[in-house]
């Protein structure tokens, strides 16, 4: 079950830097917020069970990686609702730096430190 769900996260976690590389999460409004939705439910059931026996180090990093991640998952419900050209060419960059961080560092955590 727990490992069903660390890959429907990393799923979901393609799919969003996907939509943001491909500028259509305001065209795909409702499929954006609903993964951004489950990805953050199934990051903090990730978060709840993987902070059990941690190996060093990985409290510091999780919490990182974890605050990057919201970032990136606010900048992606501000896309999905719109705003002007400007803000949203802003949001993208700042949400496109965030996810990348945030997946190379759950990939990190998950297969290389663990
Ligand atoms: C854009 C947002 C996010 C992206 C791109 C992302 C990406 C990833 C990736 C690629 C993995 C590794 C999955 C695997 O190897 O199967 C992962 C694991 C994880 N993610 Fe996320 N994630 C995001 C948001 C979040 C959030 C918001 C939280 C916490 C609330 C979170 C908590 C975790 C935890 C705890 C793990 C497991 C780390 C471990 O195995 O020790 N993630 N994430």
């Amino acid at each position: 079950m727990n490992d069903a769900l660390l890959y429907l996260h990393l799923v979901l976690a393609v799919l969003i830097c996907a939509l943001l590389l491909a500028a259509k999460v305001r065209r795909w409004r409702r499929l954006s917020a609903a993964a951004a939705l489950l990805l953050l439910l199934t990051g903090a059931h990730n978060f709840a069970t993987r902070m059990q026996a941690p190996p060093p180090g990985w409290h510091a990093l999780a919490g990182i990686k974890a605050l990057a991640g919201l970032h990136a998952l606010a900048m992606v419900f501000l896309l999905a609702r719109g705003g002007p050209e400007e803000k949203e060419r802003r949001w993208r960059k700042s949400a496109l730096i965030s996810a990348g961080l945030t997946l190379g560092m759950g990939l990190y955590l998950s297969n290389i430190l663990r």
